[in-house]
């Protein structure tokens, strides 16, 4: 297994043969567009890691990866609408940009291309990764429907909480590295602890996403801070918060949790002070370091070298870390 940079390198020039420059351009330039704006490049990485942990050339698992990063691109265009995001990768979002139709458009069609790319293996293979992608990308949907159900919701518990984001984010991250396993063709039972561990590293990543959200640095988050204190996003920050206040505090929050308001910034600071003040940051970050963990015990289920173990587990201590 080579180092995080190689793989994200790798794969970013063979998503660079990727540009696509058919007509019309009104449908294609958005999609190339927030392809090439940059990002992490987490899932295609983990993709193309796990494929080698298997014993396999990374190489052979480059269109899954590709796959893998154009479907969670096409959820981000989505997601920006949904969400009435401004800003992505520091960058104006495909609708503002361009408009809501273009939006959705261009990101059916990505939807479309990245199951088009699993034509590129046998059919075994090929069948093996469509069905894990037509599961994933059916709970992509239902995490999503959830996450805006609860935005008008007043009674969201934490383990409806843990399951939303279970289905929008970390089933995705699961799939990405069941999918270098599949490649790889590695044992069905390695192949289901490998979804394990990116499904726990989802969990931390999302709730880290939420943290992230809220206090990150808005000169290098890329994304609109505060965006989920605005659309009223029943977020781990959040549901901590309402537990662990006292009446009036509660009371507070749950009713700024009702409004729409347009003075934004009074808004995100006093619900960013409550979260602080309640514990409830402190909580989300424990949280984020026992799902971490929990990720890591799953690994110990895997017959890999200890080399690649370590390299597993350094990798999901650096997302615990990340500030973008
Ligand atoms: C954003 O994903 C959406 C979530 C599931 C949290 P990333 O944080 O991986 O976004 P990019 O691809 O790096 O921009
Ligand atoms: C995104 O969740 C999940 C999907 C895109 C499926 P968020 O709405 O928190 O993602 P960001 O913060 O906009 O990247
Ligand atoms: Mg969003
Ligand atoms: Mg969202
Ligand atoms: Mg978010």
């Amino acid at each position: 297994m080579q180092q995080v940079l190689f793989y994200q390198e790798a794969f970013v020039s063979y998503l660079n043969t990727f540009t696509i420059k058919r007509q019309p351009e009104s449908l294609y330039n958005p999609i190339n567009y927030i392809l090439k704006l940059g990002g992490k490049r987490l899932r295609p990485v983990l993709t193309l890691m796990t494929a080698e942990i298997f014993e396999c050339d990374y190489k052979k698992a480059l269109d899954a990866a590709l796959s893998i990063e154009v479907f969670h691109n096409f959820s981000l265009v989505h997601d920006d609408i949904m969400d009435d995001a401004p800003l992505r990768r520091g960058e104006e979002t495909v609708h503002e940009k361009w408009d809501l139709n273009t939006g959705i458009l261009s990101g059916d069609a990505m939807l479309i291309m990245a199951y088009q790319l699993f034509e590129n293996y046998d059919a075994s293979i090929f069948q093996a990764l469509a069905k894990l992608f037509s599961k994933t990308a059916l709970e992509v949907c239902e995490g999503q429907q959830f996450d805006v159900d609860f935005e008008t919701r007043d009674d969201v518990s934490i383990p409806e909480y843990l399951k939303m984001i279970e289905c929008k984010t970390a089933v995705l991250v699961g799939a990405a590295m069941k999918m270098g396993a599949i490649v790889a063709e590695a044992s069905e039972e390695d192949q289901d602890v490998i979804y394990e561990f990116g499904k726990n590293l989802g969990i931390a990543f999302q709730l880290q996403d939420d943290y992230l959200d809220v206090f990150g640095d808005p000169n290098t988050f890329g994304k609109q801070v505060g965006g989920d204190i605005i659309e009223n996003k029943k977020t781990y920050l959040y549901l901590k918060a309402v537990e662990f206040s006292e009446a009036n505090k509660k009371t507070e929050l749950q009713h700024l949790y009702s409004l729409n308001t347009t003075d934004h910034s009074e808004k995100i600071n006093t619900a960013k002070q409550i979260f602080i003040t309640s514990g409830s940051a402190d909580a989300t970050q424990k949280a984020i370091e026992n799902y971490t963990k929990k990720a890591f015990l799953v690994l110990e289920k895997l017959d890999i070298s200890e080399k690649n173990k370590l390299e597993l587990i350094t990798f999901g201590e650096q997302l615990m870390g990340r500030n973008v």
